[in-house]
């Protein structure tokens, strides 16, 4: 058990995986404790490792547009990711990496309390559900249909959605994207309030 500062700072000199041995930087989670929104990114990228803060360069940016389309304030919401090292160029998450991670998110939930966690993509979403023992479904290509669908589980509310990153080279993707952003936020106006 530990605070917002001494997490980081074990976030930061961590090297229970080999992303360690690579990383510029680790990059921890940050927004108001007490925030009611938990979002999960996959892994920091460059610009990200660099500055030091989740969601900084152009993912960023599509991820509070899409956000906004649902209402819902980026800087209300604490930002952080399933890795908190980056990855190789182009390289996918391993479980191993994941295993050695998950115990920072599970601190950040204890810190945080929020009461809704929102993972972003496949990756975190998969963590997520490892994290509270939901079974995955078979395959991979599953995952999407989860996206826009609440989960109950514990006390908390659990509501995949996609990761803008998807975005920057699928511009297909946009308008189905905003609408499960948009369909977020009309699932907290209806069902929360
Ligand atoms: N930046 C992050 O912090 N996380 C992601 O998943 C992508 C970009």
């Amino acid at each position: 058990m530990c605070d917002v500062e001494v997490l980081a700072s074990m976030i930061k000199s961590c090297n229970r995986c080999d992303l360690a041995l690579n990383r510029k930087g680790a990059v921890p989670g940050e927004g108001p404790t007490g925030a009611r929104i938990l979002l999960v990114g996959q892994a920091p990228f460059d610009a990200e490792q660099i500055n030091g803060r989740p969601f900084w360069g152009v993912t960023g940016s599509f991820l509070r547009y899409l956000l906004g389309r649902g209402g819902v304030k980026f800087y209300d919401c604490w930002r952080t990711n399933l890795l908190k090292c980056p990855l190789p160029r182009y390289g996918r998450p391993k479980w191993r990496q994941v295993y050695a991670c998950l115990p920072y998110l599970k601190e950040e939930l204890r810190l945080v309390r929020p009461g809704i966690i929102v993972p972003l993509g496949k990756w975190a979403t998969k963590g997520i559900m490892h994290l509270f023992g939901i079974p995955r479904p078979e395959k991979n290509s599953m995952i999407p249909q989860m996206f826009g669908k609440p989960l109950y589980v514990e006390d908390y509310i659990i509501f995949p959605l996609p990761h803008p990153a998807s975005l920057i080279y699928r511009s297909t993707l946009w308008n189905p994207t905003v609408d499960l952003f948009e369909g977020f936020g009309e699932f907290l106006l209806h069902e929360l309030n």
